[in-house]
């Protein structure tokens, strides 16, 4: 079955974060299902130093003030089309940000564009290869089910939208409807309008045929106000098409037994030399305690501001922590000067890849006290890594880990510690708790065993989506 996947961003090509991962392992996963899914990504300068434009597909002269091709190309698993349109594209740097660090101002036109080219090639197809179905992520690929519409061929090309995070809206000024070529029938409250204004994951969360998210907990709190950032009326007048499929990792870049940035091992007590390792890297003084880890975007989202606030208690009780991060200027401020406070606190701000394998391999813990996650790798990591996830009870994080009470320690099946309300206080007993466990060797070693029993792959979800593309494909 031929799909077609559109996203700003897929791994390892280039990404700011998990929906990378995401749109990256998908079409590996799908493939065993039979799936025939490619994906279309803008052609950013770091995806041509990668990859080697071939065959031109489609042309516009003029695609938002400037000619723009769409291109073959191939990575691995990855089977591509690239939208080459150097005046929206090409340019160092972020994929969304200009150099101010505020979003470039052109972002509505970029992934406008991106959206585009994805009905142009749904509606059209691409020689013998017709998708049936145009799969969106998030608000960039938001616009293409009403670019389809207003083309005449939603009947036949069938959408999804994929909500991973619905904080990021892609809001556009009300004037720029026209020169986004969006059709005036979808200038309505009921339509793509948010309050005034142009709303490219709104247009997707109205005019796409189903809607996902990535985990079934976050499928529930869109539809409830506290977590819909005001398009939670929407979802919910949706909610008969809306389901959650939970993310998976790629069980081979993430593999302990196998992994080339650690010592690799098989069992709990194989974690004892990454874990000397990354203390000495970090510059930490070995405590009784658990050696955290976190590793992380910087941003109100991620709750990291209450783990600041309860740092004195977890070191007091000898518990260490590690954290890799990048983003919000005043967060990393915050956690640069508290690492010259806390002796049993390390900080690194930036983006390792290979620092992060060796983090998830030698800790203890890894601490998300997400506010909201729709489902979070890095507990998968943990996980999988024999890396006791400590989490907050929200979308993915609910739905990954088994909370360790007196239930599920009975019957030997938990993984974790899990924390609710989202508040320093909780928080704070949740690692008074993480120390309690880490203290009881034989429990510890269950936990941990259990951890890296639990299956993180894509089997399941792959299936569910590939159910998902079928239904849609013969029902409607
Ligand atoms: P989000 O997409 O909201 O940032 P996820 O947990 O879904 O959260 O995915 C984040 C991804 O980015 C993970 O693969 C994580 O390991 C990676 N990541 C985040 N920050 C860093 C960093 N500073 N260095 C290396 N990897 C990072
Ligand atoms: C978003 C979410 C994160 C999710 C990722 C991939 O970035 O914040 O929770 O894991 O998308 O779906």
């Amino acid at each position: 079955k031929p799909v077609l996947s559109v996203a700003s961003e897929c791994a390892p090509l280039v990404k700011t974060g998990g929906l990378a991962d995401v749109t990256g392992a998908l079409p590996a996963a799908l493939r065993t299902q039979g799936v025939d899914m490619r994906t279309l990504l803008p052609a950013y300068p770091q995806i041509r130093k990668q990859v080697e434009m071939g065959e031109t597909v489609l042309v516009e002269d003029d695609l938002f003030g400037g000619r723009a091709e769409l291109r073959r190309a191939r990575l691995g698993a990855l089977d591509l089309y690239l939208l080459d349109a150097p005046h929206l594209f090409d340019r160092e740097g972020s994929i969304y940000l200009g150099p101010d660090g505020e979003d470039w101002p052109d972002n509505p036109e970029r992934f406008a564009a991106l959206s585009w080219i994805a009905a142009r090639l749904g509606a059209e197809g691409h020689g013998d290869w017709a998708p049936q179905v145009v799969h969106c992520h998030d608000w960039q690929a938001g616009l293409a089910p009403v670019y389809l519409h207003a083309m005449g061929a939603a009947g036949r090309v069938k959408t999804v939208i994929t909500v991973h995070n619905v904080a990021f809206q892609g809001l556009a000024p009300a004037d720029r409807l026209d020169r986004l070529r969006l059709p005036r029938w979808a200038w309505h409250p009921d339509g793509l309008e948010y309050w005034g204004q142009i709303s490219a994951l709104k247009a997707g969360l109205v005019y796409a045929d189903r809607l996902t998210t990535v985990s079934p907990t976050y499928a529930r709190e869109l539809m409830r106000p506290e977590f819909g950032m005001g398009l939670d009326g929407v979802l919910r007048a949706r909610h008969a098409d809306l389901c959650g499929i939970l993310n998976g990792i790629d069980v081979e870049a993430w593999d302990p037994a196998a992994d080339s940035a650690i010592v690799p091992y098989r069992q709990p007590r194989g974690k004892a030399k990454n874990r000397r390792a990354l203390l000495d890297e970090f510059g930490l003084p070995d405590g009784d305690g658990p050696l955290a880890v976190v590793i992380s975007r910087l941003t109100e989202q991620k709750g990291l501001d209450l783990l600041l606030d309860v740092l004195p208690p977890f070191l007091g009780q000898g518990g260490r922590l590690a954290l890799l991060g990048s983003g919000n200027r005043a967060f990393e401020a915050a956690w640069r000067a508290a690492s010259d406070s806390y002796e049993g606190l390390s900080v690194r701000i930036g983006y390792d890849e290979t620092l992060s394998h060796r983090m998830i391999a030698g800790g203890d813990a890894i601490i998300v006290p997400s506010r909201f996650e729709p489902c979070g790798l890095t507990q998968l990591y943990g996980l999988r890594y024999g890396t006791v996830p400590v989490v907050a009870l929200t979308g993915g994080l609910a739905d990954t880990v088994i909370p360790a009470n007196d239930a599920s320690l009975r019957r030997g099946v938990a993984t974790g510690v899990q924390f609710a309300p989202v508040t320093s206080d909780a928080l704070a007993d949740a690692l008074g708790r993480l120390c309690e466990l880490y203290a009881q060797d034989k429990l510890w070693e269950k936990l941990q065993r259990n951890a890296m029993k639990h299956p993180v792959g894509w089997d399941v979800s792959a299936a569910e989506y590939a159910a998902l593309y079928d239904r849609l494909g013969t029902h409607t």
